[in-house]
């Protein structure tokens, strides 16, 4: 008991609720595949939507599972943010197959709509820029898996496919108009 105790004052500090936190972890403690579960919950219960240090360390400490095999998990799945993220969400393909197919213009004219500058680009050569206002993040990824529909977009958790400048403007803008209306 004493031991638990002492254990529990030794956890960091997390960037989210600890109640919360734990109720997560105890959800899924045991499961198969129970630490996807656990970081995507946490993920999700974070007010910007990603995984902080403090809340990582946690969760390795209460779920028993070193601290490294985490990371190896969220750097394995492109879902994973381990930065704040905008209210919404765009991802552009860069493999082969969307490449060939012009995603590096799309790319470009969302570099250039969104006022980014060179020294904005991100870390370990990926791609992850937000806005100033949070409201739109951009990454990129290594394929979707649907390269038959290239160039492929996700824009807020939705796949589009045969992606144009032109359509990227119109959605983009239908969303801005969403936001201004709330
Ligand atoms: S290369 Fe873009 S979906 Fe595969």
């Amino acid at each position: 008991m004493a031991k638990a105790a002492e254990n529990k004052r030794n956890l960091p500090q997390v960037g989210l609720d600890r109640g919360e936190l734990d109720q997560i972890i105890s959800r899924y403690i045991g499961k198969p595949g129970s630490i996807l579960g656990i970081l995507e919950d946490a993920q999700k219960s974070n007010q910007h939507k990603y995984l902080t240090q403090d809340s990582l360390e946690y969760i390795a400490k209460r779920a028993n599972i070193p601290l490294s095999r985490i990371y190896n998990i969220i750097t394995f799945y492109a879902f994973f943010n381990l930065k704040p993220q905008g209210k919404h969400s765009i991802i552009v393909c860069r493999g082969t197959a969307c490449h060939t197919r012009g995603s590096k213009n799309l790319l470009d004219f969302l570099i250039n709509l969104f006022g980014f500058k060179e020294d904005d680009f991100s870390q370990d050569g990926k791609l992850y820029l937000t806005t100033k206002d949070n409201k739109f993040t951009i990454k990129t990824v290594a394929c979707f898996g649907q390269c038959a529909l290239a160039p492929v977009v996700e824009i807020d958790g939705n796949i589009y496919s045969r992606m144009t400048t032109q359509k990227l403007q119109k959605i983009i803008k239908s969303i801005a108009l969403r936001g201004n209306k709330k």
